[in-house]
């Protein structure tokens, strides 16, 4: 039997994505230690370009508590979206109509930001390990790891945080009889774009046509970042940049509005479904992000729930080493899952609102246009879209 170095935490995180990174932030804030653990490289993490749009409550975070206010200054305020349809396009006003404000601010500078703290504050963060599991979780957790350099550890932990991914190996310990998996497929994919070119407009552009959704985002000013909704099976490769182009001005161009062109820099296929997965805790285990559930990025929702879970969480935490009060840790499953179907709703909602199937037929498409004008010319349904993509309001204790 080799021997295992044991060391020692009150709470160890596996992932160090923006949920595992935030959570230890913030438990370091309140003098609550933790260990996080993570299979990829920090660089690895770092290149991966993921979505880009940050709730203003996930902002307040990132700056109140000390991560970063890079968001502030190299991030850009968006205080609307434009839905465009039947070649018009209809300004959704977030600011006028419910107060708020999102960010575009990739999730890669997140992570950046946050991976710089916990580092400058003396953070134990683990990246590249190997040969992970986790024994024990109802009573006294040991999560097992080897380091990149081979030696092999064993952290006894009081509590146990699954922030690994949407591939989750976490979740794979509680038991079967006590989880549930929710599931849902959709027929498409996104076809994501990175141009070098300037802005095409000042907002986010959610763009219904005949031929499919089309999202217009930015990234720098001389970045931009776009996706056209295209079956699960499309491959890239097949796809130049002429016949690119040539799809998204089917989708998005019309009535005077010309998207800027320019050389395609990096190109994927993204494809997505709903999922959510019950409880989020189990004894000493407790689930968090994409580990838990995953949405598709119509309603820009994915990290900005990652975070939600880990604000609750490590209001849990908080309250049991400072009252010994299991309180928050008992409530923690139901209190972050009354959110993400919030999110699974809204986040279904915008795709199938904006996307068309591959079978669609006239009454869809004609049905759908009308939703999508019930939406556009009511006070109220512009509200609803509003208040959801900027994040809704958190629920104070006792309220
Ligand atoms: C992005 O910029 O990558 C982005 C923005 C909004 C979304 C999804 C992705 O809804």
């Amino acid at each position: 039997m080799t021997a295992r170095k044991i060391i020692t935490t009150q709470v160890a995180i596996l992932g160090a994505g923006p949920a595992g990174l935030m959570l230890s932030h913030l438990l370091f804030r309140a003098g609550i230690d933790s260990t996080v653990i993570e299979v990829r490289t920090e660089e690895a993490i770092a290149g991966t370009v993921r979505a880009g749009i940050l709730e203003h409550g996930t902002v307040r975070l990132l700056v109140d508590s000390g991560v970063s206010d890079r968001v502030l200054t190299q991030g850009d305020r968006h205080d609307g979206i434009e839905l465009r349809f039947d070649g018009e396009s209809h300004r959704i006003d977030f600011k006028e109509l419910v107060g708020e404000s999102v960010w575009l601010y990739p999730q890669t500078e997140v992570f950046k930001d946050l991976a710089a703290r916990r580092r400058a504050d003396g953070g134990d963060v683990r990246y590249g390990v190997t040969d992970t599991s986790v024994v024990d979780v109802e009573n006294r957790p040991r999560v097992r790891f080897t380091e990149a350099d081979g030696v092999e550890y064993e952290l006894a932990a009081d509590f146990v945080v699954g922030a690994d991914g949407s591939r989750s190996q976490c979740r794979s310990y509680i038991p079967e009889r006590h989880r549930r998996r929710y599931f849902h497929a959709y027929p498409y994919a996104w076809f994501g774009i990175l141009a070098q070119a300037p802005r095409s407009a000042d907002e986010l552009i959610y763009a219904n046509s005949d031929r499919g959704f089309a999202l217009i985002s930015q990234r720098t000013h001389d970045v931009q970042r776009m996706y056209f909704q295209c079956g699960p099976a499309e491959n890239p490769a097949d796809w130049d940049d002429d016949r690119i182009w040539a799809e998204f001005r089917s989708r998005v161009n019309g009535n005077g509005f010309e998207l800027v062109e320019g050389p395609v820099i990096d190109k994927m296929v993204l494809p997505f479904r709903s999922s959510v997965h019950t409880p989020m805790r189990h004894g000493k285990l407790f689930l968090a992000g994409d580990a838990a559930h995953t949405v598709p990025p119509t309603g820009a929702k994915g990290l900005n729930l990652a975070i939600h879970d880990v604000t609750v969480l490590f209001e849990a935490f908080d309250l049991y080493y400072g009252q010994r009060s299991t309180a928050g840790l008992d409530t923690y499953s139901t209190a972050a899952l009354d959110r993400v179907w919030k999110a699974q709703h809204f986040s279904y909602w915008m795709t199938a609102m904006l996307h068309t199937p591959p079978a669609a037929d006239d009454f869809f498409r004609a049905r759908q246009l009308g939703e999508l004008r019930s939406v556009v010319g009511s006070r109220h349904g512009q509200a609803y879209l509003a208040e959801a993509y900027t994040g809704w309001p958190t629920p104070t204790a006792g309220g």
